[in-house]
């Protein structure tokens, strides 16, 4: 009996040491477990669905054939005060995560801190306009610092739900196609993945999204984090596939976003 017992552990710890998610830029594929593995994704804004219908809304989405959901961190949501910040109701993150998990969904974060026009100012709060002439998402030490507040408060709270730390979350996305801003500023976005992995590490991997034309690849592109494309479902095939040869220019090799 205590054998048995012995083994179960050996096959466990084995088994929690094998949680890896990345890229085969060889046979162009994710990896998870060291397996080939497609994750098919559909978008939940955590933030636009009372918590109280979550789980039907994941569970849907599981029937629909989806293994995987995406959402934005939309920073205005959780920190509408600066310094006061709200993670309970509809804006708990950790039990979106939490309930995704268990229904065996992959989570595709995109931790912003801009998080694209959907919302007001990307998400940024309202009172970062108190920072007369602030430049957002540059290296001014200004805005530099709301993301060090900001991201110091979240992403310790993130850190349990990564793949490799037994959540559901896969990926992470850096800043929000950031090649279609002006000025495009490389040291900040560096300077920003290595915040994020400051607090998340290195066994995780992170991304950048940006539109399909070159300028905005290259300039979105930051060294270290893989880069992908995003374009609208209308498409057509061959649009798909000119989307994708844009990629390309930046991402030789590796799975398509
Ligand atoms: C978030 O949800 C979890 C699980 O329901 C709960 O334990 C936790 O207290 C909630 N967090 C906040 C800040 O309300
Ligand atoms: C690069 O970014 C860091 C962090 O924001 C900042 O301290 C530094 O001054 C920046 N350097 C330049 C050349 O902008």
């Amino acid at each position: 009996m205590r054998l048995l017992l012995l083994f179960l552990c050996g096959a466990l710890t084995a088994a929690s040491a094998r949680r890896t998610f990345g890229i085969d830029y060889e046979n162009n594929c994710f990896l998870k477990d060291g397996q080939p593995y497609r994750y098919i994704s559909g978008t939940i804004h955590y933030f636009r669905v009372p918590a109280k219908y979550w789980e039907d809304r994941l569970l849907k989405m599981r029937a629909l054939g989806c293994n995987a959901v995406q959402t934005y961190v939309m920073w205005w949501w959780h920190e509408p005060i600066q310094g006061h910040y709200s993670f309970s109701g509809s804006v708990n993150i950790t039990r979106f995560l939490t309930i995704a998990n268990r229904l065996g969904l992959d989570v595709v974060l995109r931790i912003g801190p801009y998080s694209d026009a959907e919302q007001d100012m990307g998400g940024f709060p309202a009172w970062t306009l108190k920072e007369r002439g602030i430049h957002y998402r540059s290296s001014d030490p200004r805005y530099t610092q709301l993301v060090k507040t900001w991201w110091a408060k979240l992403l310790p709270m993130i850190k349990p739900f990564l793949y490799t730390n037994g959540g559901p979350v896969i990926m992470v996305q850096v800043e929000n196609e950031y090649g279609s801003w002006n000025p495009i500023d490389k040291n900040y976005t560096s300077w920003l993945l290595s915040l994020a992995q400051s607090h998340l590490g290195n066994d995780i991997l992170y991304f950048t999204t940006d539109g399909t034309q070159a300028e905005m690849v290259k300039g979105g592109h930051i060294e270290g984090a893989y880069a992908s494309v995003d374009f609208g479902s209308g498409l057509d095939e061959k649009a798909v596939g000119d989307s994708f040869k844009i990629q390309r220019i930046v991402s030789p090799r590796g799975k398509h976003h």
